[in-house]
C-alpha cells in the first residue's frame, strides 16, 4: 500500500513538473455546464486516488444568482444528508462524490460547489481540502422561430423602410442571426439592428435588397434553427436604359439604314415592374409618339433621309422615366463602308508586312530544319547501322564500345 501511495505521488510530482498544474485528488470535466430546463443535470466527478484507502468528508452547496447559498447534501462514507427541498429530484452519488438534480428549472442556475475533506489511512492527522467550483446555466430549448416583413406590401426603392421582426415562443437567452438567400446579414449603412438582433430595419430600401429573407435563432442547448423564407420585392429603375438593333450599321448613337430597309428596334431597361416604352420621333416641326411598347419597326423608304428618335421607358411604381434618343441615317451602306475602307488602308498594309515577315521566317525555320536532318544523312543512318553491327561480332556485349563506334561511324 505504501509502495502504491508513494508510486502515486511520484507520478504526481513529475506531472506537476511537467504540465505546471496541480496534481488533483479529484477531477472535474468542465467548469462550466449548459443544463436543459426539464432535463437532468449530472455533475461528474473523478476520484483520482483509491476511495477505500481515505476517509472522506464532504458537502455540495448550490449558490443562486443572487448570491444566496443552501447545502444541497453534506456527506461521508457513511451518511448523507440531503436538503428536504431537494429530497426528490437530488441524486448523490457515493462512490465519487457525483451529483445529479432531475427536472431542471431556471432557480437550478448558478454555482455549484464541491469540498471535499481527505484523509489516506496511512496518514492520520493529515487532512487534505479539496474544492471545486462549477457554473450551471439552465436555458429552455428554442422553438422555430418565426418572421414578419413590415409593410407586408411590395415596397418603392429609397422611399420606403423595411423592418423584419423574428420571434420565438420558447427559449432563453435566444440569439437571433438573418440572412438573406442563405448569405448572413451585417450592420452596415442601411442595415440597423436591435441590440438583441431581433428586429433588422433596412432604411432605406434599395434593389439590391431583394431576395429571400430568413431569420435563425440558437442558445447553449439548441442548434441553429431557421424561420421559413419571406420574399422581400421592391420596385425599382428604369436602370441601363439601352437602344438595339440587329441591322443597320451603328456607331455611337447613330444608326445607318440601307434605303428600302425594313428595320427593328429594341428598347431595354431594367425595372420593377416592366417598364412601359413609348417610341417618339422628333423633327424640328413636330414630336409626336409613332408607338408603344419595347420594339419599333421602322421602313427607311418612308423616312426622311436623317431622323432622330427617342425611346422612353416608364416605370409607373417608381414613376421615373429615362430616355435614349438615336439618329437614323439613311444611305447606301457600301458607301458607308467604302469610306471606313478608306481609314482600313494602313491598316491592310501593316497585315501585307505581317503576311511577308511570316513567310520569311517560315523559309528560315525550313531551311534550319534540312540543314539539321539532312535526308541524306538520315537514311545513311538507316542503312548503315544494322550493316555495321552485323558486321561487327559482339563479342564481349560492352554496350560502351559499341556505342562509341556507332557514333565514329556515322560521322566518318
Ligand atoms: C460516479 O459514480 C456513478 C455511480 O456509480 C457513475 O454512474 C458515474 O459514471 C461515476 N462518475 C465518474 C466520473 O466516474
Ligand atoms: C425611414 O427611416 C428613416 C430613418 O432611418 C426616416 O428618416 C424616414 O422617415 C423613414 N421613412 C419612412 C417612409 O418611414
Ligand atoms: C418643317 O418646317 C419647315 C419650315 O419651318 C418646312 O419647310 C418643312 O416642310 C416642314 N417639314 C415638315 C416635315 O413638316
Ligand atoms: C404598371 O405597369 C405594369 C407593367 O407594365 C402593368 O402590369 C400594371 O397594370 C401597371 N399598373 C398601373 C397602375 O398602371
Amino acid at each position: 500500500m505504501e509502495a502504491t501511495r508513494t508510486t502515486v505521488l511520484c507520478v504526481c510530482s513529475v506531472l506537476f513538473v511537467l504540465t505546471d498544474v496541480g496534481c488533483e485528488l479529484i477531477h472535474i470535466r468542465s467548469s462550466v455546464h449548459h443544463g436543459t430546463k426539464g432535463k437532468d443535470l449530472l455533475l461528474s466527478v473523478d476520484a483520482r486516488f483509491p476511495l477505500d484507502e481515505a476517509e472522506i468528508q464532504g458537502s455540495w452547496s448550490h449558490i443562486n444568482v443572487n448570491g444566496a447559498s443552501t447545502i444541497l447534501v453534506s456527506f461521508n462514507k457513511e451518511s448523507k444528508i440531503i436538503d428536504m427541498m431537494y429530497r426528490k429530484r437530488l441524486d448523490f452519488k457515493e462512490p465519487n462524490a457525483s451529483l445529479s438534480i432531475r427536472n431542471l428549472n431556471e432557480d437550478d442556475e448558478g454555482y455549484y460547489k464541491l469540498s471535499l475533506n481527505i484523509e489516506f489511512h496511512n496518514e492520520k492527522g493529515t487532512v487534505k481540502k479539496e474544492e471545486r467550483t462549477i457554473h450551471v446555466t439552465v436555458d429552455e430549448l428554442v422553438s422555430r422561430p418565426v418572421i414578419e416583413k413590415k409593410p407586408s406590401y411590395t415596397v418603392i426603392e429609397d422611399k420606403a423602410n423595411v423592418t423584419w421582426t423574428c420571434s420565438v415562443e420558447k427559449g432563453t437567452r435566444v440569439a437571433f442571426r438573418w440572412l438573406r438567400d442563405n448569405v448572413l446579414l451585417t450592420p452596415s449603412e442601411r442595415y440597423h439592428f436591435t441590440q438583441d438582433k431581433s428586429k433588422l430595419l433596412i432604411s432605406p430600401v434599395r434593389k439590391e435588397d431583394k431576395g429571400t429573407y430568413r431569420c435563425a435563432v440558437s442558445n447553449p442547448v439548441s442548434q441553429i434553427i431557421e424561420s421559413r423564407g419571406v420574399e422581400l420585392n421592391v420596385y425599382y429603375g428604369p436602370y441601363n436604359l439601352e437602344v438595339n438593333s440587329g441591322q443597320g450599321l451603328r456607331t455611337g448613337k447613330v444608326f445607318t439604314i440601307n434605303p428600302g430597309e425594313l428595320v427593328h428596334f429594341e428598347c431595354q431597361a431594367d425595372s420593377n415592374p416592366p417598364n412601359s416604352y413609348i417610341w417618339i420621333s422628333k423633327s424640328p416641326n413636330a414630336t409626336k409618339i409613332i408607338t408603344t411598347g419595347p420594339q419599333l419597326q421602322v421602313k427607311s423608304d418612308e423616312l426622311a433621309q436623317t431622323e432622330d428618335y427617342l425611346c422612353r421607358a416608364f416605370n409607373n411604381m417608381t414613376k421615373k422615366q429615362d430616355e435614349a434618343q438615336f439618329t437614323l441615317v439613311v444611305a447606301s451602306l457600301r458607301t458607308v463602308k467604302e469610306k471606313y475602307a478608306d481609314d482600313g488602308r494602313s491598316t491592310s498594309l501593316l497585315a501585307a508586312i505581317a503576311v511577308c515577315s511570316s513567310f520569311i521566317i517560315g523559309f528560315m525555320l525550313l531551311f534550319l530544319f534540312r540543314r539539321a536532318c539532312h535526308p541524306k544523312r538520315v537514311l545513311m543512318n538507316i542503312y548503315n547501322r544494322p550493316f555495321s553491327e552485323q558486321k561487327r561480332p559482339h563479342r564481349s556485349g560492352n554496350k560502351v564500345d559499341s556505342f562509341i563506334t556507332k557514333n565514329a561511324f556515322i560521322y566518318t
